[in-house]
């Protein structure tokens, strides 16, 4: 693994800028994700990793769990049908009384490299006062400044069917460690049971603002929404420190664990007041040298403090 020495921007900044991008604040609301959807279920590890780790949802007994599902962009009135990325945040319940997150979106590679790149980018997605959307010359000349996140900025996240028709990947880099004290980097997915299915954005503009809420609800009439754990394993020489590069498709993967919503939370209000987070991890696990990693849970932490006061 490498590390890197770049410097943090100050997490409040970097949320102000969020909050311009999505030309809020909205009141009480992420300044990110502000719109989801919360329900509970059971993850059922496979045992494949127990040699691997130590994690206590990842050896062999069943664990409950909550989820948030959402769409990213931080004002909650855009409608359901937008060209954005879908998040899904899992929360396992621990036997021991602890928590753990998982946070995937529903592209496998993230915007920036670093934090300062992550400002950087938001400020150039600002919308322009004029026409209420950002300013392409903008976003170029982000990419001609950054050519290294040209393929990353320029993918196209699918507008799923469901919440329960999309992959959701966790994107940075995880540290495994097993009961030898032996160390192995991994990256995690969601592959939804159901299989991958996406709209056009023609008829994504034809559904009903909250479809996807909708769509939810009747998925579960049926049965639980399901989808299994995915997990590759990385080779020496892997990045763990760059969310922009992906590891090689021919990286070893295994399935640790099948997941199954099968209600909404009887309390969405309390759920979605919730704060996920993606450096909440557990014994086993470790964060990699990412540094995107390690600044989200400063942006999550500023993010709740301004919603929870209602601001
Ligand atoms: C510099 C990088 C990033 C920043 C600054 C950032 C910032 C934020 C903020 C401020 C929130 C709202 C938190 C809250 O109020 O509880 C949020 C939510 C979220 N972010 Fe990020 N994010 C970053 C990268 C990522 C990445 C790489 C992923 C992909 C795994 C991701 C997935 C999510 C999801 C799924 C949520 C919704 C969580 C929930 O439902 O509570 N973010 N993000």
């Amino acid at each position: 693994m490498t590390s890197t020495q770049t410097p943090m921007p100050d997490a409040t900044k970097v949320v102000d800028s969020m909050e311009q991008m999505s030309a809020g604040p909205y009141e009480g609301q992420r300044r990110s994700s502000a719109r989801g959807l919360c329900c509970t279920g059971t993850f059922t590890p496979t045992g494949d990793a127990a040699p691997l780790t130590t994690a206590a949802h990842l050896q062999h007994q069943p664990v409950p769990v909550t989820v948030r599902f959402s769409n990213s962009d931080g004002n909650p009135h855009v409608p359901d049908g937008a060209p954005v990325t879908r998040g899904m945040a899992v929360r396992f319940h621990l036997p021991d009384g602890a928590e753990t997150d998982l946070l995937g979106i529903t592209v496998p590679l993230f915007v920036a490299s670093t934090p300062p790149e992550f400002l950087a980018l938001t400020q150039a997605l600002r919308p322009n006062p004029g026409t209420g959307h950002p300013d392409p010359a903008e976003v170029r000349a982000f990419v001609a400044e950054h050519p290294h996140l040209a393929s990353a900025v320029a993918q196209q996240p699918p507008i799923p069917v469901g919440y329960g028709r999309a992959a959701y990947w966790a994107i940075h880099a995880f540290v495994w460690v097993n009961d030898a004290g032996r160390r192995q980097p991994v990256r995690y997915r969601w592959e939804p049971a159901a299989g991958r299915a996406s709209l056009s954005a023609q008829d994504a503009a034809s559904r009903a603002p909250d479809y996807l809420t909708q769509e939810f609800h009747q998925r579960l009439q049926d049965g639980p929404v399901a989808f299994a754990l995915q997990v590759q394993l990385s080779e020496v020489g892997d990045p763990t420190h760059d969310p922009t590069v992906a590891w090689p498709d021919t990286r070893k993967e295994l399935t640790v664990g099948h997941l199954e919503l099968t209600a909404p939370v009887v309390d969405q209000s309390h759920w979605s007041e919730q704060r996920f987070d993606p450096t909440r991890i557990t014994s086993g696990i470790e964060l990699s040298d990412d540094p995107v990693l390690a600044f989200r849970a400063h942006a999550y932490a500023e993010s709740f403090r301004r919603r929870s006061r209602h601001g």
